[in-house]
């Protein structure tokens, strides 16, 4: 195997592009989309100009929480295909130059999993330890028998269930179905490594690594601090409760080193992408190593700021203050578990839309785009009973408003399925925003999106240029990306801003191009000369 390769890798500079597969076509008419509907969609990936996409979930599982409960790490889940599809699909992938990221699901398996029905069958069996199983806590009354320390899943509920037969408790971060691997066994670290090599070999172009930030829990099993009020939120913490003891544990370090050694053994260099969920920038930078550990680590800071110019240059300046040098930042703003950004940032305002795909896609580093993000696609409200998502049905914030169909065009199956045919989730206001109507009309929000995707690669492709905060009028962010000059302006007036200094190149629309003024939420971008 080859020492870490260094030097320009594909993704820097690159847009990847997130797939929501049951989302996104559907070909056999079963109301969910699958992997031929991925195929069937390259040619539009190709005209867009995107560089890789990242599928969610594709192997065998139960579905209690849609995929990331995996039953098979070395399969293809029969709802979405075949493994024969899948080799058809980076093949086909590949002759239009697109990588095929998977999703891997580390942290956890499903309860169905064989390693886990083994490990249940009592504390002598073969697969016991790559699970973590711990007694009742001791004492006498109520005291006695409960949960081995205070930690809780993500729904609130103990992260521990009891397995009646051994008198265990279980350790589950997500779901009580989606049991937790043990990291500290060995042999967990060695099935990664053949599960990793088997997908490799295949072609994929690397893994997007869920829950990245998990892994490795305390064995001394610590009760996690109290976290104050104000600082409960999905980023530091929730249900009052720092996860201090039960993620982002330093042993997870050695795994990514020891992954990326062998994801760049592989040309071209197999790419690592993190589901990173930290507050703070140095444990994001952290996910980095020395250039030797993850090659990408999704900031979630940055999707969770405020879209106003003093938030989000400040996250962009701090995460680009702490990074390693010739770390690659990855910009995202949306996802299949938070609101789609078209509404959380934007209100559903097109205009505002067209400003943000306008700053995502001229800030240095990788773009991960979400499917639909490229229409100013929006959530789309989900009637209770209609609700897929287990974990977040009863919340708030339930996920299914971001993952509903694909609208590729404004008839009554959206181009999603057959007429006729009941999606899985109900689809939105596709005839207002849909693919086909945006793709003939040349000043639409997907031919800006398109235009800035082919500037970002004739610009950045295949490297990680500078950043600049340059002097800007309250609420306006300008900066120098390379050898770009994005002007924005985040207020409802119009702004004085110097004109263009170079060559014009883009904007989120033909009055926002040029001149002493920059209206309301307009950006533009122009060539340094
Ligand atoms: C990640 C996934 C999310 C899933 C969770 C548990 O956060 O993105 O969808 O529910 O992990 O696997």
């Amino acid at each position: 195997m080859n020492a870490t390769v260094k030097g320009p890798r594909w993704w820097q500079g690159a847009t990847l592009y997130q797939i929501y597969v049951r989302s996104w076509r559907d070909t056999d008419a079963d109301g969910y989309g699958d992997l031929p509907g991925v195929i069937a969609g390259l040619d539009y990936l190709a005209w867009l100009g995107v560089d890789a996409i990242w599928l969610s979930p594709t192997m065998p599982s139960p579905d209690e929480d849609w995929g990331y409960d995996v039953g098979d790490y070395l399969g293809v889940h029969p709802d979405l295909g075949t493994l024969a599809d899948m080799d058809k699909l980076i093949a086909e992938a590949g002759q239009r130059g697109i990588g095929v990221v998977l999703d891997l699901v580390p942290n956890h398996t499903s309860s169905a999993h064989p390693w886990f029905i083994d490990a249940r069958s009592g504390p002598g069996s073969a697969h016991r330890d790559y699970y973590v199983w711990a007694d009742p806590v001791k004492g006498e009354g109520e005291a006695g028998g409960g949960p081995p320390n205070n930690w809780l899943d993500a729904t609130g509920a103990p992260a521990w269930t009891l397995d009646d037969a051994s008198g265990q408790y279980y350790l589950h971060n997500f779901l009580p179905s989606q049991p937790d691997l043990n990291w500290w066994e060995p042999r967990v670290r060695e099935e990664f490594r053949e599960i990793l090599r088997f997908w490799f070999n295949r072609g994929v172009a690397g893994f997007r690594i869920d829950v990245a930030h998990g892994l490795y829990h305390d064995t001394q099993l610590r009760d996690n601090p109290p976290l104050a009020p104000e600082r409960d939120s999905r980023l530091e913490g929730r249900f009052g409760q720092k996860p201090v003891y039960s993620s982002n544990r330093p042993e997870t370090h050695d795994v990514y080193r020891d992954w990326r050694r062998l994801a760049d053994g592989y040309s071209p260099p197999r790419l690592l992408l993190g589901e990173s969920w930290v507050a703070d920038f140095a444990a994001l930078a952290s996910y980095y190593g020395q250039d030797d550990e993850l090659d990408l680590a999704f900031n979630f800071p940055f999707l969770f700021a405020g879209f106003d110019a003093g938030a989000i240059s400040g996250v962009v300046g701090e995460t680009l203050a702490h990074l390693p040098s010739g770390a690659c930042p990855v910009w995202t703003a949306s996802n299949h578990d938070v609101s789609r950004f078209p509404t959380r940032w934007c209100d559903g305002d097109e205009g505002k839309t067209r400003l943000a795909l306008l700053v995502l896609a001229t800030l240095p580093g990788s773009l991960m785009l979400y499917y639909g993000d490229e229409i100013a696609m929006t959530d789309v409200p989900v009637p209770a009973p209609l609700r897929r998502d287990k974990m977040t049905a009863r919340r708030k914030d339930y996920r299914d408003a971001a993952r509903t169909p694909m609208q590729w065009d404004a008839s009554p199956s959206a181009g999603f399925t057959a007429e006729g045919v009941t999606p899985w989730l109900p689809f939105g206001d596709n005839a207002s925003r849909n693919v086909a109507a945006q793709r003939e009309e040349q000043g639409s929000t997907l031919h800006l999106c398109r235009d800035l995707i082919a500037l970002r690669r004739a610009v950045f492709g295949g490297q990680v240029v500078g950043y600049e905060r340059l002097p800007s009028p309250p609420g306006v962010w300008a900066y120098r990306s390379g050898p770009l000059v994005v002007t924005a302006n985040f207020t409802d007036r119009p702004v004085s801003v110097p004109g263009p200094s170079g060559e014009a190149l883009l904007a989120t629309d033909p009055v926002a191009g040029a001149g002493a003024h920059l209206g309301p939420w307009r950006g533009r971008i122009a060539r340094v000369s």
